[in-house]
């Protein structure tokens, strides 16, 4: 495998966040975001009762991070502005943190100058704490408006340098685990007394996920006004989802697994391409889902130039209420159907962290059902990964064959899938760095480069880095012509 059996132009990355990269969480003029409040207040929801308050320090160390980044070959890192490092507080009218701007400023023109583009995501989950103190966050309609300046502040700031703008990273991952789990900020789940999963009578995941449609229509009718002719960049949205084996060879293990697909990335995937929510969920969330008037469901038809996929697994689903010899994590409407069972799933292998068994197939089968059913969008993998355990010996750590095996059987994956006549490119690792892991502190590692966190956050390249840089020579190319 090497980059020349890739389309001319493909784009080979890597990808990152704020939160769980940059550190500095209380510097030069930062305000709080909700990921910081959810760590301190609540460190018993993280693994390890860590927090991102130093993280990888990329925000200090970012330069020597991207000289490594140069050497490894790549084309492209993908990263995300925290809000509240540039808008403190969240708004416009209460001030510009102008510090901020310097940091994405000067890590927009390190990377070019190494000659990366910048991949930039606008949201991946730390919502200004002030925002959330004011009227809850995503949970109430003010927030379009605070975040469409936000985003225009970012396109005026930096959109001269910036080519990819992706708006929201995994809207269902933020409005599941945020407001049904309550495992991630803002972590509300209470008002589901004792039990902090989508129920039926669950209606925040729908409110939030629906305000983070409306300002990603928004965001990206503002930017095709008022910036993408004289910038030219593209505007997309970063969504999961894991391929759904059907458990059964029956009718209703395979609608099944087709809902949840539905729950999980039509949830998104179908109002930005069609206007409005899958049947499949007008059906069953009924009256708790929001709906979309005449001209919000206009402005959301076909507001993506491209949609990032994150896709890290597969899971069986079958249908609840036909079976009960299956293990259902989530019986109601979200997730519908499908299954945590682990035993014996023909399914890959498990890795360290339990809930990613390895399906490279299922990549081709997800990439090839968003092209049948959602018009052949232009497509970037914007994360795929694995991860291994953490306590593991830096020695064997930075042996790392499971994650070599891994990204090499997910590219050919993938080249199948560009043959078959998906317009897949570019693909991004996750992840350069090992990082923060959200609820699994610093407990799970999905770094193709190690960080040592007991000295001095050392870096050391993983085996799985030089393999990349291996496939990624750009002699491949010259040695072709
Ligand atoms: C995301 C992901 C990342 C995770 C990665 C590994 O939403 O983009 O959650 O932030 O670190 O998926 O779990």
């Amino acid at each position: 495998l090497n980059r020349t059996d890739f389309p001319a132009g493909f784009i080979f990355g890597a990808a990152s966040s704020a939160y769980q990269y940059e550190g500095a969480a209380y510097q030069d003029g930062k305000g709080s975001s909700i990921w910081d409040t959810f760590t301190s207040v609540h460190p018993e929801k993280i693994a390890d009762h860590s927090t991102g308050d130093i993280a990888d320090e990329f925000y200090y160390l970012f330069q020597e991070d991207i000289a490594l980044m140069k050497e490894i070959g790549l084309d492209s890192f993908r990263f995300s502005i925290s809000w509240s490092r540039i808008l403190p507080k969240g708004k416009i009218s209460e001030g510009v943190n102008q510090q901020g701007i310097t940091f994405y400023n000067n890590l927009i023109n390190e990377l070019l100058y190494q000659g990366l583009q910048p991949f930039v995501t606008l949201f991946h989950w730390d919502l200004p704490q002030a925002l959330e103190d004011e009227y809850l966050g995503f949970l109430s309609p003010n927030i379009v408006n605070d975040y469409q300046d936000y985003v225009d502040l970012c396109f005026k700031e930096f959109g001269d340098r910036v080519k990819f703008w992706v708006t929201f990273n995994e809207p269902n991952d933020f409005a599941s685990g945020g407001y049904a789990t309550g495992t991630e900020a803002p972590g509300r789940c209470s008002n589901y007394i004792g039990n902090c999963s989508f129920g039926n009578s669950a209606t925040e995941p729908y409110t939030v996920g629906h305000h983070m449609l409306l300002s990603h229509a928004i965001a990206v009718k503002l930017y095709r006004e008022k910036y993408q002719a004289s910038q030219k960049g593209n505007i997309g949205i970063v969504l999961a989802c894991y391929w759904m084996v059907p458990k059964f060879q029956t009718v209703a293990s395979t609608d099944a697994a087709f809902r949840a697909i539905d729950f999980m990335l039509g949830w998104y995937l179908h109002p930005i391409t069609f206007g409005n929510y899958p049947e499949t969920m007008r059906l069953l969330v009924g009256n708790r889902l929001p709906t979309f008037s005449v001209s919000q469901s206009e402005m959301l038809k076909g507001s993506f130039d491209f949609l990032g996929v994150t896709y890290y697994t597969a899971r069986y689903a079958d249908d609840s209420t036909s079976s009960s010899s299956v293990n259902l994590s989530y019986t109601t409407d979200s997730h519908v159907n499908l299954t945590t069972e682990k035993d014996g799933l023909p399914i890959g292998q498990p890795t360290a962290s339990g809930w990613q068994y390895v399906y490279p197939r299922g990549l081709l089968e997800l990439l090839s059902y968003i092209n049948r059913k959602f018009n052949q969008p232009l497509i970037y993998i914007a994360e795929n990964g694995v991860n291994d355990n953490a306590s593991l010996p830096i020695q064997d750590a930075l042996d790392d064959s499971l994650r070599i095996n891994f990204h090499h059987s997910h590219l050919s994956t993938l080249l199948k899938a560009i043959k078959a006549g998906v317009d897949v490119r570019g693909y991004f690792v996750w992840s350069f760095l090992d990082n923060f892991e959200w609820e699994s502190g610093y407990t799970l590692r999905y770094g193709m480069t190690y960080v040592d966190y007991k000295n001095g956050l050392r870096r050391y390249v993983k085996n799985s880095a030089l393999w990349y840089k291996n496939l990624l020579r750009k002699e491949n190319i010259t040695r072709r012509l």
